[in-house]
């Protein structure tokens, strides 16, 4: 992690504080001066300012525009992970509250704390997840039906939840599901005999992707946005 965002992190100061702390030659990692904010910060290196230890805070919560191509995992043999583009200390210990496939794009929450991560992947708490989808073919009357009562998918015994579908044109809706099975949108639509050719993630909760990230870039999320997972 880049030792300005270090510094933002560990004291809770704006970029630019922390570039001027850096600027003033107080601050130090491993004993050593840096004047740089953009000097990579490795585990296990010790940062400090006026001779004080800077840890970092508590639990993290990230808030990522995802793009294709990248997959949601630690480790894979053929695609580069998302975490190619996250610069953070301790990233191993960072897991995705729900994933999204290689080809899919959009809100993606990462985090090291798994009680929150808990509440938007538990089927218990049927947490809204909302996609914007495209499909090959036009959408059909009978979906709008079909999605609201639950649609069995192959392999499963039990129906997919009601679901909610706003359709935004001929080929492309606004589908909210409750649940995270594998592949659960594009099930839906193969079984209902479409196919989805876009899939695009805007909302999870009250969550909604900050449309000034650019695919692949994140932040953090704000302290409202960490709560309202607790709230419903
Ligand atoms: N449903 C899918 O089919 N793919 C995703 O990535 C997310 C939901």
């Amino acid at each position: 992690m880049r030792l300005d965002k270090y510094l933002c992190d560990g004291l809770g100061i704006s970029r630019k504080d922390a570039t001027k702390l850096i600027k003033s030659g107080d601050v130090t990692i491993d004993d050593i001066v840096v004047k740089s904010g953009s000097v990579k910060v490795k585990d296990g290196q010790s940062v400090e300012w006026q001779e004080r230890p800077i840890l970092l805070r508590g639990p993290r919560y990230l808030m990522m525009n995802k793009p294709e191509g990248v997959v949601c995992s630690h480790e894979d043999g053929f695609n580069h992970t998302v975490f190619v583009l996250i610069d953070e200390v301790r990233y191993e210990d960072l897991h995705f509250a729900g994933r999204l496939d290689v080809d899919t794009t959009g809100l993606l929450l990462i985090t090291d704390d798994g009680q929150w991560s808990h509440r938007i992947t538990s089927p218990k708490h049927k947490c809204d997840k909302t996609y914007r989808v495209w499909l090959a073919d036009p959408v059909q009357e009978h979906y709008q039906q079909q999605i609201s009562e639950g649609i069995l998918l192959r392999n499963e015994r039990e129906p997919t939840l009601p679901a909610q579908m706003e359709v935004v044109d001929e080929k492309e809706v606004l589908l909210t599901i409750h649940e995270g099975k594998y592949h659960q949108v594009k099930r839906m639509f193969a079984a209902l005999g479409n196919k989805v050719v876009g899939l695009h993630r805007e909302r999870i909760g009250a969550i909604e992707l900050d449309d000034t990230l650019e695919l692949g870039e994140y932040r953090d999320l704000t302290q409202l946005e960490i709560d309202s997972i607790f709230k419903k």
